[in-house]
């Protein structure tokens, strides 16, 4: 698996759904393996994308993402999602390389037709160290050698947090809301 030609994506619009966004598919729900079932709001747009860890996954995440919510009507989600999604992708990219894992990065994107749901998943099974750890809730100092994409996800997220489905590896996610 490497790069943008070996990307697997499919997306769809729950046949069920209405209002915004044209179709781009008509299954019933996208096959995304590794990731939790979700509750049915969130099956009303559907997207999954496997990367390789390479340097060129994050900007294939961020035009995914990018376009994928344009075609959902949802261009105004579209810059803090590519933001987040960037720094769940680098994470995701950086701990792939560094442990050697054959994984790809797998990459869900849904929506509920008002918010998007980022969801990325990788194959190391700790979770990410929780910005803000002293408690101050400031931005980390220049000088800090971690902590500034998770509290930048923090910050352009109404909520974001990390869950562990299988021996494999983990997912982490985050709510983007207009
Ligand atoms: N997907 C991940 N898998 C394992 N560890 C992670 C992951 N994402 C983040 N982390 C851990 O949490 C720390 C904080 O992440 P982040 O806020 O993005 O800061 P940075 O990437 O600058 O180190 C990282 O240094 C890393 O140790
Ligand atoms: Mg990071």
């Amino acid at each position: 698996m490497s790069g943008h030609a070996d990307a697997v994506n499919r997306t769809t619009r729950h046949p069920a759904s209405s209002g915004r966004g044209s179709s781009v598919g008509v299954a019933p729900a996208v096959s995304a393996p590794g990731f939790m079932a979700l509750s049915p709001t969130w099956q009303q747009f559907t997207s999954y994308l496997e990367l390789g860890a390479l340097p060129t996954a994050v900007s294939c995440a961020r035009l995914h993402v990018r376009q994928v919510l344009w075609e959902w009507g949802l261009g105004e989600l579209a810059e803090a999602s590519e933001a987040v999604v960037s720094e769940l992708v680098t994470n995701a990219y950086e701990t792939t390389v560094r442990h050697r894992l054959p994984a790809p990065i797998r990459l869900r994107l849904s929506s509920n037709g008002q918010q998007a749901l980022i969801e990325v998943g990788d194959g190391d099974r700790t979770p990410p160290s929780r910005p803000g750890a002293t408690g101050t809730g400031d931005l980390p100092p220049e000088t800090a050698e971690s902590g500034r994409g998770l509290f930048l996800v923090a910050a352009l997220s109404e909520r974001w947090s990390c869950y562990r489905l299988s021996e494999r590896g983990k997912v982490v996610w985050a709510e983007v809301a207009p």
